[in-house]
């Protein structure tokens, strides 16, 4: 296998685009990634989309072939490939990527990740998100995502004492990274208080316990880690690919608070770099809700079992903790168009590894961690880079 590096990012503004288009926003992250890595059209051997549900967000499918048209690649003929898995689209694609530079099949693959969902009234998004659960056993009587992680969450509780205190502060947090990224939908502090208070959604998530519904979009370029100096002198080594798969249906799983998905992509990742956990510098994980990344601490082995509501507690995962979580804001407040999570996950973390991160940058980051979850954990991608 050949090794393989990030050589530009890209992203758009997240939030509700009621002025952007699909088209608009895919171009707009790929045009910034392919500026930043300085290549050209021709030079492109394969382009890999993520994105979950276009059909039923904005009644298009055949997104592979329609994002290298929008990018004005059309004439190139260039192999552009939709990838999905839920909200692992982004995670996904940015695999696939990897994967084809990796066994050298291609040199400079294009990876971008999409989601325009406000288009869609909020019930409708709702239903369109819960076609990743499992239709015949979940979706069908009526249970919607903050309904599934609000019964992880329960169980959680019972089992380990977390608190909704612990969950508050994971969205205080999030909140706190996100007002330093211009590009997050919410750049707005939250209070404890201000978290505890609010709305119920799914007992015991209220609202600032769950990501919002955004449209945006992310793009990577990746490159063979041999062909790198043409284009920069800061690539970012990717140092390992893992994925995970479970029951569509959580009540299958042989333990509700834990995903088993996470703990498989995350060994599968590790043993790739040859690290442990405690070399991870910084990780963006997957917090759908906030239950979601006490969750992903635990299972990328981050903390013991059962310890990530303390971890949160003890603010192990601030900024300026021992292992800053979520420095992006997270999908809690930098917003989690779905498909375009994962790829934008790669983007915060390469900023970060290459000291580029301004006001959220971690100091001294040498190693980080994406971990995207596709549904409530059947679907999961880890990856691991690395600065050079
Ligand atoms: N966090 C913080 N604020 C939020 C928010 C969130 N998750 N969702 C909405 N808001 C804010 C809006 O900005 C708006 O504020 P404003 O009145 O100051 O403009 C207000 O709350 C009402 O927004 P609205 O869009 O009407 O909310 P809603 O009730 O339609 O949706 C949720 C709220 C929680 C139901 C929706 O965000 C949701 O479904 N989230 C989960 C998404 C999901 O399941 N993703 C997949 C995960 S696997």
């Amino acid at each position: 296998m050949r090794d393989v590096a990030v050589i530009g990012v890209g992203l758009t503004k997240f939030g509700e685009l009621w002025d952007k288009s699909f088209r608009q926003l895919i171009a707009e992250a790929g045009s910034k990634a392919i500026f930043d890595a300085g290549v050209s059209g021709n030079e492109i051997d394969a382009m890999y989309i993520g994105s979950m549900s276009s059909g039923r967000f904005i009644g298009q499918e055949h997104i592979g072939a329609l994002v290298a048209d929008a990018s004005g690649f059309s004439q190139l003929h260039i192999p552009a490939t939709r990838v999905e898995g839920a909200c692992a689209s982004g995670g996904l694609a940015m695999r696939e990527g990897y994967l084809s530079i990796a066994s050298g099949m291609n040199d400079i693959v294009v990876v971008g990740g999409i989601e325009k969902m406000n288009d869609v009234g909020g019930n409708f998004a709702t239903e369109t998100l819960a076609t990743a659960a499992d239709q015949e056993w979940e979706a069908f009587f009526g249970v919607t995502f903050p309904g599934l992680y609000a019964m992880i969450a329960m169980r959680h509780m019972h089992e380990y004492g977390t608190t909704k205190e612990q969950l508050a502060q994971v969205a205080v947090k999030n909140h706190a990274n996100g007002i330093l990224n211009p590009y997050a939908q919410y750049q707005r502090k939250i209070t404890l208080e201000q978290a505890l208070n609010a709305t119920m959604v799914a007992y015991p998530l209220g609202l600032m316990d769950c990501s919002p519904v955004t449209d945006g979009a992310a793009s990577v370029i990746l490159c063979a880690a041999e062909k790198t100096k043409k284009f920069t002198d800061k690539p970012v080594k990717i140092i390992a690919s893992g994925q995970g798969s479970d029951t569509l249906a959580l009540h299958s799983r042989r333990d509700i608070c834990t995903l088993d998905a996470t703990v498989h992509a995350a060994k599968m990742a590790y043993k790739q770099a040859n690290l442990k956990s405690s070399n991870i510098d910084l990780a963006e994980v997957h917090d759908c809700f906030t239950i979601a990344e006490i969750c992903a601490i635990e299972d990328l082995g981050f903390v013991e079992k059962g310890q990530g509501g303390k971890a949160v507690e003890n603010k192990i995962t601030t900024l300026d903790g021992s292992l800053p979580v979520n420095t992006s804001g997270g999908l809690k407040s930098k917003g989690h168009p779905v498909g375009a999570t994962g790829v934008a996950q790669i983007v915060e973390i390469t900023q970060q590894l290459r000291g580029e991160a301004e006001k959220r940058q971690v100091k001294d980051a040498r190693i980080g961690l994406a971990h995207n979850i596709g549904g409530s954990g059947a679907t999961c991608t880890v990856h691991i880079l690395e600065a050079v």
